[in-house]
């Protein structure tokens, strides 16, 4: 900040520099983020709210509380990096002096996701009796191999935090949140099948309340295309088919299975993965099955290519799912803006 005095020079200040980090105005063009707004106040949960007393950890065996708190890991590699990643989109909201009610969205956004983070925290904790899964020593075989997935999952997704600070700065939100709807649309479906198939209340009411999130942050992500990509620029339809594929590669994690183009993962990987989820699953949670989710997975996206088709921004080719479109071979890692 330059420490130069102008108030005697001048009748009014100098124009400030920009991007500076807060607009003075509550300007409000979008409707829809209002109403958004309005029902993620009403929607508000709290997470210690949760049904626990009906949840004792002592009535499954200790293979079935590692395989449990295993899933919960997974979803916590997402949702525990999303607090972050939307504290900076908050803060581009605030520099960019996007609209009131869009800079109360993602301050939504960042607030939801901040209690994903905490339930995944409560579970696993309660699972494993232990508040640091990283440092926990299995009890089982199952155990072990849990947390070996667990810490190569915790590897990957940590790997892209550098590259999404780089990121914030270039893209507009737009392009920025364009995978965003994606997951957003796969991870609704797959939160509302998990509370169908829940037998436990606690679980039920977890996977509710964040299906419900999820399906919110997909209609903010639905009301800021629809203001801006009519008036998107070439270079950025581009980048958008881009990010699409690697919004894929990375949400593909938790939604479908890690493929290697980005889940850089230990050789048994998948087999661990599979034999664990199906170890939960058995003990009475929920997790839909492989073709499920794989039909969750594509339904997501052809419900996107159905918006991005409406604005002629090219949708790419995802054959792992059965979708034809732009060949896109050079995703770039170091861009990868994945969100939760
Ligand atoms: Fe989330
Ligand atoms: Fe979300």
């Amino acid at each position: 900040m330059s420490k130069e005095k102008y108030a005697g020079k001048m009748e009014r200040p100098p124009k400030l520099e920009q991007p500076n980090i807060f607009p003075l105005d509550w300007k409000a063009s979008t409707k829809k983020m209002e109403e958004i707004w309005d029902s993620s106040q009403k929607e508000y949960w709290d997470p210690k709210k949760l049904p626990w007393d009906t949840f004792d950890p002592n009535s499954y065996s200790w293979e079935e509380r590692e395989a449990i708190a295993y899933w919960w890991q997974l979803l916590a590699v997402f949702d525990a990096s999303a607090p972050p990643v939307f504290a900076e989109a908050v803060i581009k909201c605030y520099e960019v002096h996007e609209e009131d009610p869009v800079r109360r969205c993602f301050f939504s956004v960042m607030r939801d996701e901040q209690n994903h983070e905490q339930v995944c925290g409560m579970f696993i904790k309660a699972l494993l009796d232990h508040d640091d899964p990283m440092n926990y020593e299995p009890k089982t075989e199952i155990g072990k191999k849990a947390k070996k997935n667990a810490e190569w999952l915790w590897f990957n997704g940590g790997r892209y935090w550098n590259g999404y600070k780089t990121a914030v700065p270039k893209y507009s939100l737009a392009v920025l949140f364009s995978s965003f709807l994606m997951g957003e649309i796969a991870s609704s479906t797959l939160f509302h099948q998990m509370a169908a198939g829940a037998t436990e209340p606690v679980f039920k009411e977890a996977f509710k309340n964040i299906g419900r999130d999820e399906g919110r942050h997909m209609a903010i992500c639905m009301a800021l295309m629809e203001r801006d990509y009519p008036k998107l620029k070439v270079d950025d339809r581009t980048l958008i088919t881009k990010q699409i594929k690697a919004g894929y590669y990375f949400l593909s994690g938790v939604l479908f299975e890690p493929p290697p183009e980005f889940w850089d993962l230990n050789p048994d990987f998948i087999d661990n993965h599979r034999e664990i989820q199906d170890f939960a699953s058995k003990a009475g949670f929920f997790i839909p099955d492989y073709e499920t989710k794989k039909q969750n997975w594509k339904n997501a996206m052809l419900n996107l290519k159905g918006v991005l088709d409406k604005f002629d921004i090219p949708f790419p080719a995802i054959p792992e799912v059965g979708i034809t479109g732009m060949e896109i071979n050079d995703v770039d890692m170091d861009d990868i803006i994945p969100v939760f």
